[in-house]
Parts: structure tokens; sequence; C-alpha cells
């Protein structure tokens, strides 16, 4: 940084006076106008980023993202039980990626809402968001009729299909529309036709 030269006779005097101090009308130093440019610059990518596309997370968002990223790498390696399963119906990344899993191998007969015949009478697969169940409403009872499936009734075995990985996923996902303690109503499976 070059020193400030020394006021020229050029620089205008400023009309006020304090005190019998005065104040030459001197032009700001390039570095120090630089500075303040750039931050202008930099506050409207900065603010269009969080604020107006809010794109960029939060310092929060980031924290629960973490968190949530920490719990799903526990929970892959839990046994599956009750509790765990209701914890990965919880978890955004097991409900996100469940929703894939249920996307393109269960919506064809349960439709993507999931809500089966309670939809549309059309469809082959039951409700899976409501308190009726043929098998159990338990997640671990869910995730069993999962692996299992129902073969005579026309629900496939999906255990060899998924893996265990995605099927946790699709369990959590389709108890994520469901909470912990709602009743669980017995149904008596349709009468196959
Ligand atoms: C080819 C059609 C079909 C596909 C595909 C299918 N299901 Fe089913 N699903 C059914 C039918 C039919 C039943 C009813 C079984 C019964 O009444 O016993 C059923 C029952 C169920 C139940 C038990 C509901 C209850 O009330 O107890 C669950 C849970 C379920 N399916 C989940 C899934 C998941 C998860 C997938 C994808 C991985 C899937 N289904 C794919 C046809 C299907």
């Amino acid at each position: 940084m070059k020193p400030v030269p020394p006021p020229s006779e050029e620089d205008a005097l400023r009309p006020h006076s304090f005190d019998g101090i005065r104040e030459y009308d001197k032009r700001l130093p390039n570095w120090w106008l630089f500075t303040l440019y750039i931050s202008i610059v930099f506050w409207v990518g900065y603010w269009s980023y969080f604020e107006w596309f809010g794109a960029g997370q939060t310092g929060g968002q980031v924290v629960s993202t973490a968190m949530a990223r920490i719990e799903a790498d526990r929970l892959a390696s839990a046994p599956v039980d009750d509790a765990s399963l209701w914890l990965m119906s919880q978890n955004p990344n097991f409900v996100t990626a469940g929703k894939v899993v249920f996307d393109s191998n269960c919506s064809a007969c349960h439709l993507v809402s999931l809500r089966g015949k309670g939809e549309s009478p059309a469809a082959i697969g039951p409700d899976l968001t409501d308190t009726g169940w043929v098998h159990g409403g338990r997640p671990t009872e869910v995730y069993d009729l999962i692996s299992k499936g129902v073969l005579t009734k026309g629900m496939p075995t999906w255990a060899p299909v998924l893996g265990a990985k995605k099927m946790g996923e699709v369990t959590a996902y389709i108890m994520s529309r469901h909470k912990e303690g709602d009743p669980i109503v017995r149904e008596t499976p349709p009468a196959t036709p």
C-alpha cells in the first residue's frame, strides 16, 4: 500500500470548521474504494444465493442434514426391529430413498399416493396409508409382509429382489405415513376373485 501523499494545494478545503480545525476534500484512496466495490458485488451474490433463491443451506440446515446422515449410517447397520424402523421412518435419508424404491417397484399396484384401492377401485393393492391392515401394521409386520409377499393374492416376494437396504428404506417410506401409537385395525383380506 502506498503512503497517502500529503495534501496538495489543489485539494479543496471543506467549508466547515470545528474549533478552527479544517478538512481537505480528499478523494478516498483506491484500495479503500476497491474494497467497498468488491463488498457490494459480494453482497449481491451472497444475498441472492441465500435469500432470493434460497439455494444455500443455513447453518441449522447443514447441521440437521449431517445429523440425519450420521443417524442413517447408524440405523443402516442396526437390527431390524420396530424401534429402528420407526426411527428410519422419521429420517429424511431413508424416506427419500424409500420413495424411489416404492415409485419404481410398488406404485403399479399401490399407486404413487400409496393409497391403492383407497384411491381407485381399479388398483390391485390395498391402501397402505389407512389404519386397516390385513397382515398387521407394526413396522416389523409390514417389513416381513413385504419380504415374503402374499403370492396367492398377487403381492410379490420382495426380499430377494430388493435386498436388505432397500427393504428397510421402502418400509421406512410406508411407515412415514403413519405414527407410532396409531390404531391398527385388523382387516380380513378381500376375497380373491
Ligand atoms: C403386482 C401388484 C403388487 C405390487 C407390485 C406390490 N404389491 Fe403390495 N400388495 C399387493 C396385493 C394384492 C396386496 C394384498 C395382499 C392381501 O390381501 O393379502 C398387497 C399387500 C401389501 C401390504 C400389506 C397391506 C396390509 O394391509 O397388510 C404391504 C405392506 C405391501 N403390499 C407393500 C408393498 C411394497 C412395499 C411393494 C413394493 C416393493 C409392493 N407392495 C408391491 C399387490 C402388489
